[in-house]
């Protein structure tokens, strides 16, 4: 009797649980049949190198690893890996199968990407310029091109959760992940980064598909102390809010479903267990609910680096508090026993374990998961096609900034070029970092239809008329006296100079200045008395201050991505008009970097004028082969009151022989506050096309809330009667606020 009972028991057991799956759309009865195994290893996120033949990333499955993985440890995210289209899609429909039809509940997989600059762990991928050029376009239309791009490229191979984009704004150029951010402006960080989320979350070319972008790092990575990657940084709570928390609230409004977690301290806390930070501030304070994810192994920094947990067991109870739902655990298998043993002993819920597990069951049900956790083939039409990289020329054409030019760009097409430097003859410094690997793939793996700045050069101004140094560096009498030689038949010499690609800590340094051997071959070009023109192909402002008054002309093309080298050739042959301006500000010298909205710390009121020059090029300096002339700024009213508005207007003239877009950058001044005020803060930007002798008056409508308020150390936004300038190019003028 007792065994009919027990088979009639699990039978009707079993129809439940089948039943809930079927309806997988209520997250809360998925949960109610959930064993705490299931549900740890939901917040447990593998490195594809676990589940790899060779632990590589190159993707062959090691399917016994991988079962056991996804039978015994339930584990349901993985990140991580690169390969072609083809190994992406048959890996990946293999992983899910297992655990989609091999598994009690079926739940999908969800699978983590670092597709910051394209589609750039797939081989096939369109690689575009990295955030920091990007956002020197101040183009918020061209970064939502750029990441439906990326989304649409992405979705095919059941790559749903991407790790972008970082929202750190830059305010030290010695950081080695400056290239990664959309600059130094928290404004400009804040429409870009957003936008991006919008268009990458909402792609409804692959529908049924759906993608997950995530703000990351939350928060205060990108102002470390010492300038050195994951260095702890400390910044008082009110410039937190008013310079570093704008970008992730300007996220959450636009709907981010995910956010990562900076690895590094602030102000005495890794943020990873900081609960006043995931919890208090960002979860209770700004209002986040979805999924918060660590970066990698960051248990372990807990022990190993901030050394404020004795053990990964403490760090785990300290991280899990804090607010934190899934440990990306990479290849550490400690998490899911430490958080079993926590719970039995009490100092975990299930209250908190079912919050975080519901929060990731519902960001796999928004992302359709349980209906679609397959590949698309029919996807993968669209993706590396000749629009796609058109839409890479046109970001790479307008985030490459004319920093100077004496009359010599755009070249003579007669003129005999000679190309050499670092960045000449490779593809690897076009593509940069996060290219097909995390450091960016060596030469010979990068792509084969991709042109490098020599041979773009080459097919611009004719074969004959390009010459190539294979001179890189000056490390000897020797390579100086072979490159003067191969200088002798040149009219022009082009130098691609700048940083090899690294990433993160990698790319850590002591010296912002050029090395020392580049600075050689700019010299000895200089020497010549021919013109040369400095092509920067880096991730961050090394300074070349002397060369660069050596030089005739000098452009900032940073990691300009696969289409790159033409884009560059189509600036320097005029076929392209350059239109971008700085998104960060140029340092004069590697010992004193200083942001465009500094405090006023001058001492200019008593004995020392201001320094005439704070910057090599300043915070949205940008040339182009025309000229713009501002005129008539007005303002509707000389007072607004805290619920009116102001409208501004001003007059930009093409005064120049050929059609060209400028960057117009409305900024303010607060002239007193009861918290030191930055010397300026820009409060809107927009992009204008020009014809030759075209003039179009702009708008820019001042709302005290968005463009006054400032937040306090709580993070309240206030705002104070009083002066305010309005500033547009060289033109400004004054009005008040009254209560
Ligand atoms: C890295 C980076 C983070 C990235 C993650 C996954 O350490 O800090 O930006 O998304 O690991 O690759």
């Amino acid at each position: 009797m007792h065994k009919i009972v027990l088979f009639a028991f699990i039978f009707c057991y079993s129809l439940q649980v089948n039943a809930v799956i079927k309806s997988s759309t209520n997250v809360d009865s998925l949960l109610s049949v959930m064993t705490l195994d299931e549900k740890i290893g939901q917040m447990t996120q593998m490195c594809f190198s676990t589940i790899t033949l060779d632990g590589s990333k190159s993707l062959d499955l090691n399917v016994d690893n991988f079962k056991q993985l996804i039978k015994q440890q339930h584990i349901g995210s993985f990140l991580s890996g690169s390969d072609s289209y083809a190994k992406w899609f048959d890996f990946v429909t293999a992983i899910q199968k297992v655990a989609v039809e091999e598994t009690r509940l079926g739940i999908p997989l969800i699978i983590g990407i670092d597709h910051v600059h394209g589609a750039n762990y797939i081989n096939e991928g369109t690689i575009f310029p990295h955030n920091l050029m990007m956002a020197c376009s101040f183009d918020k239309t061209l970064i939502e091109k750029v990441a439906k791009v990326t989304a649409i490229e992405t979705a095919p191979v059941g790559l749903s959760w991407n790790f972008s984009p970082v929202l750190d704004v830059a305010r030290t150029p010695y950081w080695p992940r400056f290239y990664e951010t959309f600059g130094e402006d928290s404004r400009v960080c804040a429409e870009l980064g957003s936008a991006y989320i919008k268009a990458y979350q909402y792609v409804p070319e692959i529908a049924p598909y759906k993608l997950s972008a995530c703000a990351k790092h939350f928060i205060g990575y990108s102002d470390p102390k010492y300038g050195y990657d994951r260095s702890p940084s400390e910044i008082p709570m009110q410039t937190l809010h008013e310079v570093f928390m704008p970008p992730f609230r300007k996220a959450f409004e636009a709907g981010v479903k995910t956010l990562m977690v900076n690895s590094g301290e602030l102000n005495g806390e890794p943020v990873h267990g900081s609960k006043f930070l995931l919890d208090t501030l960002l979860r209770r304070q700004l209002g986040f609910n979805g999924v918060i994810v660590t970066d990698i192994k960051d248990i372990e920094r807990i022990v190993k680096m901030h050394h404020t947990a004795a053990n990964e067991k403490e760090a785990t109870l300290q991280v899990i508090n804090a607010g934190v739902d899934m440990y990306m655990a990479c290849n550490s298998y400690t998490f899911i026993q430490h958080v079993k043993e926590l719970l039995s002993e009490g100092k975990l819920s299930m209250a908190q374990i079912d919050a975080s597990v519901r929060r990731i069951l519902q960001l796999k049900k928004e992302l359709g998961l349980f209906e679609n956790p397959y590949p698309s083939k029919k996807l993968l039409d669209a993706v590396n096609t000749t629009e796609n990289r058109k839409v890479a020329l046109e970001a790479a054409e307008k985030s490459i900034v004319l920093l100077k030019n004496e009359d010599i760009l755009p070249l003579d097409k007669s003129k005999k070029l000679l190309i050499a430097g670092i960045g000449a003859n490779s593809k690897r410094m076009l593509n940069g970092p996060w290219s097909f690997d995390w450091l960016g793939a060596a030469e010979a793996q990068q792509p084969q239809n991709m042109l490098t700045l020599f041979e773009a050069c080459k097919s611009t101004f004719g074969t004959n008329n390009v010459l190539l140094s294979k001179t890189e560096r000056i490390l000897s009498p020797a390579d100086k006296k072979q490159f003067l030689k191969d200088t002798r038949k040149a009219d022009v010499i082009v130098l691609a100079v700048g940083e090899q690609p690294y990433s993160e800590f990698m790319g850590n340094i002591n010296d912002l200045t050029l090395d020392a051997d580049q600075l050689e071959l700019i010299d000895a070009a200089i020497a010549t008395k021919k013109p040369v023109v400095l092509v920067l192909m880096e991730g961050r402002p090394r300074v070349i201050t002397k060369q660069a008054a050596g030089v005739k002309a000098v452009l900032f093309a940073g990691y300009p991505g696969i289409e790159g080298a033409q884009a560059i050739a189509n600036i320097l042959s005029g076929k392209t008009n350059p239109s971008a301006s700085l998104a960060f500000s140029y340092p004069l010298a590697a010992g004193h970097t200083i942001p465009y909205n500094h405090k006023p710390s001058e001492f200019n009121i008593y004995w020392k004028p201001e320094p005439a020059q704070k910057w090599l090029y300043p915070f949205g300096h940008g040339l182009s082969y025309t000229q713009f002339e501002y005129s008539d700024l007005q303002l509707s009213d000389t007072i607004i009151t805290p619920n009116g508005t102001l409208k501004a207007s001003v007059k930009i003239k093409n005064a120049g022989k050929i059609r060209g877009t400028e960057t117009a950058l409305w900024y303010i001044k607060d002239e007193v506050g009861s918290i030191s005020r930055p010397v300026k803060s820009l409060k809107f930007f927009e992009k204008i096309d020009l014809n030759s002798g075209e003039e179009k008056t702009i708008h820019f409508e001042i709302n005290p809330q968005q463009h006054l308020a400032f937040p306090d150390k709580a993070g309240l936004y206030r705002l104070e009667p009083g002066r305010y300038q309005l500033i547009i190019d060289n033109k400004s003028l004054w009005f008040s606020l009254n209560n």
